[in-house]
């Protein structure tokens, strides 16, 4: 197989955004990071050198690491971090996979800057499932801090409240003239009359939802998470973090610049997003230098129709054929609460809300990392840092009454816990997230590392088995689902790669705050599909 190389060194660099210089750590000094190009099938190698005083880790968003568990990146979960001055080659195949992915650093916060885009092609001769585009672009959204990020995360977490909202949103690291000092930094992208554009769209943001829109233009869908759909076209498309979305875009309109324009999307009961949005410019070409940009429709920040829209629309390409007969039923809760104080949390810190200090939970247990890495601990067989009772659904199931935080439960707590679901190799699961909280609801993109899954229903308020609509047709095969606000999702899988892989909301204070837990997919007793041997560069905690 062909084999692509990549040298990341992780180093901090100086930059200057918002009429403020910091150093922020990236990949060998760019911001974003440099590009990981390779086709269906190839193997890739890149050996990642930390020279940075902080602890990182790399994870290949969406790819599957088919019988590679150990170069997933999570940390505590398949790797402890690699420490300053050490080194760690990771090395896996996409094996049958192509698309748009992304790839970011997958410890504390440090992917709000240390992420890139990752394109894998068809292989030679096989086309698109669509007429060739004229030109390819990536597009990345994400967030940017005038303030140090890791203080942030730290004042953020020790506060007990919910998190800052960025100082900017930003396009490919540019965040646009809607900011101060920014006239010039702008995204600018230009494009020839008549000419269709294949934009592979990626929410690289660290704790917002976006919406992304082009004035005047049409976006038609033709890829999500990194598998194709059924062409669909909208006026505009919302990412979570963590998110994929390829578009096709045809210059079909009078020469010259038109808004691409990023803004929020709320579902929850956040007000302080209003008025902030990213642009960057779709420049045809001979239009005038000093032409302005038209501006872009965006929907209203909490538009939950608009969201709707998108997700009906997400198709499997051909049809598909989901099992019927399940192995294992998860009834998964996931959202935000209140933990009373605790021995741990400093007095002044429990103000937050109700005396308490924000949390979140999966089935009301906070995920707590533990101080190894669960894979190594699994494999050696090494107990004490995990356990493995990972409820198949909630003990308590808390509805939140929208608008009435009077009537949150007297019993808010969520149980702190590293604990995992053992899934026994091959079994094909449904899994339904359902939306909940005592604080607030909110729109969850839930991400599976080692598995995409088929969406197969979703809806507003409690999830009903008598009532709900399943897709077993053409769901699309994603590995993030948006869990719609205050409502649920259903996927299933086939737990078919032997592993320890994380389940988690990519909102990164969700996840902080213990949004997460783990499954452990058993290895049976085939050999060619058992649990692979650490390798020997291994990063020790
Ligand atoms: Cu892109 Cu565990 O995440």
């Amino acid at each position: 197989v062909p084999t692509r190389l990549y040298d990341f060194k992780v180093q901090t660099k100086r930059v200057t955004k918002l009429c403020n210089t910091k150093d922020i750590v990236t990949i060998n000094g760019k911001f974003p990071g440099p590009v990981v190009y390779a086709q269906e099938d190839d193997r890739i190698i890149v050996k990642v050198t930390n020279k940075t005083p902080f602890n990182i880790t790399i994870h290949w968003h969406g790819i599957r690491q088919q019988l590679s568990c150990w170069y997933d990146g999570p940390s505590y979960i398949t790797q402890c971090p690699i420490q300053s001055g050490q080194s760690f080659t990771y090395n896996f195949t996409v094996a049958k996979q192509k698309g748009t992915f992304f790839w970011h650093a997958h410890v504390s916060w440090l992917r709000g800057t240390v992420y890139g885009a990752m394109v894998v092609y068809p292989k030679a001769n096989v086309h698109y499932p669509f007429k060739n585009p004229y030109q390819e672009h990536i597009i990345l959204l994400g967030e940017y801090w005038i303030k140090d990020l890791q203080e942030i995360e730290h004042s953020t977490l020790a506060s007990g409240g919910a998190p800052p909202r960025a100082d900017a949103f930003t396009i490919n690291g540019h965040p646009g003239p809607n900011y101060n000092c920014s006239t010039n930094d702008v995204y600018q992208l230009d494009v020839v009359p008549r000419k269709t554009y294949l934009l592979r769209l990626i929410n690289a943001g660290l704790n917002t939802e976006n919406f992304f829109a082009i004035a005047n233009h049409k976006l038609t869908i033709v890829e999500a998470d990194a598998e194709y759909t059924k062409p669909f076209t909208t006026d505009t498309v919302m990412l979570g973090p963590g998110q994929t979305l390829n578009v096709l875009v045809t210059a079909d309109q009078p020469v010259g610049k038109y808004s691409m324009a990023v803004a929020p999307y709320k579902s929850g009961r956040i007000v302080h997003y209003q008025n902030v949005s990213a642009i960057a410019c779709l420049n045809y070409l001979g239009a005038a230098s000093n032409s302005l940009y038209l501006p872009a429709k965006l929907p209203k920040l909490d538009d939950k129709l608009a969201v709707k829209t998108v997700m009906d629309g997400l198709r499997s390409l051909n049809q598909v054929d989901v099992f019927k007969e399940i192995d294992k039923n998860l009834f998964i809760t996931i959202g935000l609460n209140v933990q009373k104080c605790h021995s741990k949390t400093p007095k002044k810190n429990c103000q937050a809300m109700n005396n308490g200090v924000l949390a979140a939970s999966m089935n009301n247990i906070s995920f707590v990392n533990p101080n190894i890495s669960i894979l190594e601990a699994y494999y050696k067989n090494k107990k004490g840092s995990y356990t493995e009772d990972f409820p198949d659904r909630p003990s308590k199931f808390y509805n939140f009454v929208n608008g009435a935080p009077n009537n949150i439960p007297h019993d808010t707590q969520s149980l702190n816990g590293t604990r995992t679901k053992v899934l026994e190799y091959g079994s094909k699961v449904q899994l339904i997230f359902q939306d909940t909280g005592t604080v607030n609801i909110e729109n969850h993109p839930m991400h599976f590392h080692g598995h995409s899954f088929y969406v197969v229903g979703y809806g507003t308020g409690n999830y009903n088995p008598q009532t709900a609509k399943f897709n077993l047709v053409d769901p699309p095969y994603m590995s993030t689902i948006g869990v719609p606000v205050g409502g649920w999702a259903a996927i299933r899988f086939v737990a078919n790669n032997p592993g320890v892989w994380y389940m988690h909301c990519h909102i990164d204070i969700h996840q902080s705050w213990g949004l997460g837990m783990v499954f452990i997919v058993y290895n049976g007793k085939g050999e060619s599909e058992s649990l692979p041997s650490p390798p020997a560069d291994l990063p020790q905690c």
